[in-house]
């Protein structure tokens, strides 16, 4: 898939200063998808453990991303690149942990069954050479971050992944 697909699908993209980086966050999320063997994102769910309520895996991590923005927007402490980078590629190990199923439905992969995506999309972005900081990031989004001491960034990405999570349970009265 083109890396044009993927900065229709992530306006948020633009708010990346660097062009390197904008391009290898752009890049990584195109080598996701072909190596995950998606066409588009349509339908794809941002999780498999409740119902989205219809929030697909692109809206939610643009909820994430402008969430993430507002945070460091109000704080003069945080590098909005690494917030930005950060918060697109969150979830890119989805497109890993996740397959269209033959009946189209979306499902565990086998690698999903035994890699959960802060693990998977660690790896593709070290993989795709993003910094030390955006991997840190992409780990440690999650469970797996109370394993090691997140830094700034981490913890916006961390807390806005979960507002959006737990606002749809809220919604659902879960
Ligand atoms: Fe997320």
């Amino acid at each position: 898939m083109s890396v044009e697909y993927i900065k229709q699908k992530f306006p948020e993209l633009d708010r990346i200063q660097d062009a390197e980086l904008r391009e290898k966050v752009a890049a990584t999320f195109a080598e996701a998808m072909r190596l995950g063997g998606w066409e588009d994102f349509d339908g794809v769910p941002f999780t498999l453990i409740v119902d989205t309520l219809g929030e697909d895996m692109v809206a939610h991590v643009r909820q994430v991303t402008k969430l993430a923005i507002a945070v460091a927007e109000a704080r003069d402490d945080l590098d909005m690149d690494l917030i930005v980078a950060g918060a697109i590629l969150h979830d890119v190990g989805k497109l890993l942990e996740y397959e269209r199923k033959a009946d189209g439905t979306v499902g565990k992969s086998a690698n999903g069954i035994i890699l959960r995506h802060p693990v998977s999309g660690a790896g593709l972005a070290m993989v795709m050479g993003l910094p030390e900081k955006i991997v840190h990031i992409i780990a440690a989004h999650s469970k797996e971050g109370e394993f090691v001491k997140r830094i700034p960034e981490a913890v916006v990405i961390f807390h806005c992944d979960f507002i959006d999570f737990e606002i749809c349970k809220s919604k659902q009265g879960l």
